[in-house]
């Protein structure tokens, strides 16, 4: 009998060795460690060397997500890659990791939904092994988001940091992945994007920090009610780390204690696409994540785009 559900059974992430600290940035613009700190609670982000490409940091995560969940390359049928930064226009990200993976009979491709990309990927992940066209799926989010940076532009270039982050998701008869709802609204286009000749990240963030702020606490509030949950049912609040203060007006608009929320954005920056999967590994990694924890992510990202996950781990 085909498996009712999905369920997360290992994660793996890569951070790059190299790191920019605020006071490192100081250097560079108009800045201080101070501002960042108070308006975005980041202190360093990872930036990847100049030869290691969103491939390259995929496959560091990936291959830890298949050691610990103890299975081969040849055993996954299906990559859901999240990326804003491919390695090449064509062929995608995912057939490169594919490829490095030595898995060649899996069916392998790119979602980019920006910030939101790894939600996005999870969901088709979820869709495609409950109805039963897969069994194991490697969700991955990497990003080179630096290569998209204007280091002279102080209102992004501290923000990002670059990294990868992956998970399986296998065939399961119990839960799983409980719930998945993603979004998006193309006319907010020009708040958030990247710029061609030369290609920058440039972004109105005044506007997007309370549309994120708006989104996400609405996102929230009706994943509780549609699975006809309280808060205090919540373990964890796993969310899109792009800024602290987005983070704790979300976890307050539901009234989660701080204390639930995993963050990650003070050592990693923003990592689009990556950081909700580096956030889930980070906490994995501490044992933070107890069996059958539930956990709420979060996300919001250009577009604008919006994902909100329930999952039972
Ligand atoms: O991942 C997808 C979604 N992305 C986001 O969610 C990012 C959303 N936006 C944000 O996180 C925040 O809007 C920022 C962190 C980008 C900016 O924080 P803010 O509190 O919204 O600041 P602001 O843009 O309103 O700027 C306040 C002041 C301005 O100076 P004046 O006009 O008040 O004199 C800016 O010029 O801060 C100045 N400023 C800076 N000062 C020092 C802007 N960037 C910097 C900087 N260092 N890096």
């Amino acid at each position: 009998m085909q498996n009712k559900f999905s369920k997360l059974i290992s994660t793996g992430s890569y951070l790059p060795d190299k790191i920019y600290t605020n006071h490192d940035i100081e250097k560079l613009v108009d800045t201080s460690h101070e501002w960042i700190v108070e308006r975005t609670g980041i202190e360093q982000r990872h930036i990847a060397g100049e030869n290691e490409s969103s491939v390259d940091m995929a496959f560091q995560a990936s291959s830890i997500a298949l050691k610990n969940a103890t299975l081969n390359a040849s055993d996954i049928d299906m990559i859901v890659l999240a990326t804003t930064t491919p390695e090449r226009k064509f062929p995608s990200t995912a057939v490169l990791l594919q490829n490095m993976l030595q898995n060649n009979n899996s069916c392998a491709f790119d979602v980019n939904a920006a910030c939101t990309g790894f939600i996005f990927a999870l969901d088709i992940a979820d869709k495609y092994i409950k109805g039963g066209f897969a069994k194991n799926v490697l969700v991955v989010g990497t990003e080179k988001i630096t290569s998209l940076l204007d280091w002279k532009d102080r209102n992004t270039c501290v923000l990002f940091g670059d990294g990868a982050g992956a998970a399986i998701l296998t065939s399961s008869n119990e839960p799983g992945i409980i719930y998945n709802t993603i979004g998006s609204d193309g006319s907010y286009k020009d708040l958030l994007t990247v710029n061609t000749d030369p290609e920058f990240i440039e972004m109105k963030g005044n506007d997007v920090f309370k549309i994120a702020v708006n989104t996400m606490g609405k996102l929230a509030a009706k994943t509780l009610e549609e699975n006809n949950m309280s808060v205090e049912q919540i373990d964890w609040l796993i969310p899109h780390q792009a800024n602290s203060r987005i983070i704790k007006a979300v976890a307050k608009k539901i009234n989660l204690p701080e204390e639930k929320i995993i963050m990650t954005v003070k050592n990693h920056g923003n990592t689009s696409a990556a950081s909700i999967p580096l956030a889930i590994d980070y906490a994995n990694n501490k044992n933070l994540l107890k069996k059958d924890n539930i956990i709420m992510l979060e996300a919001f990202g250009a577009g604008f785009t919006w994902g909100s996950t329930l999952l039972r781990f």
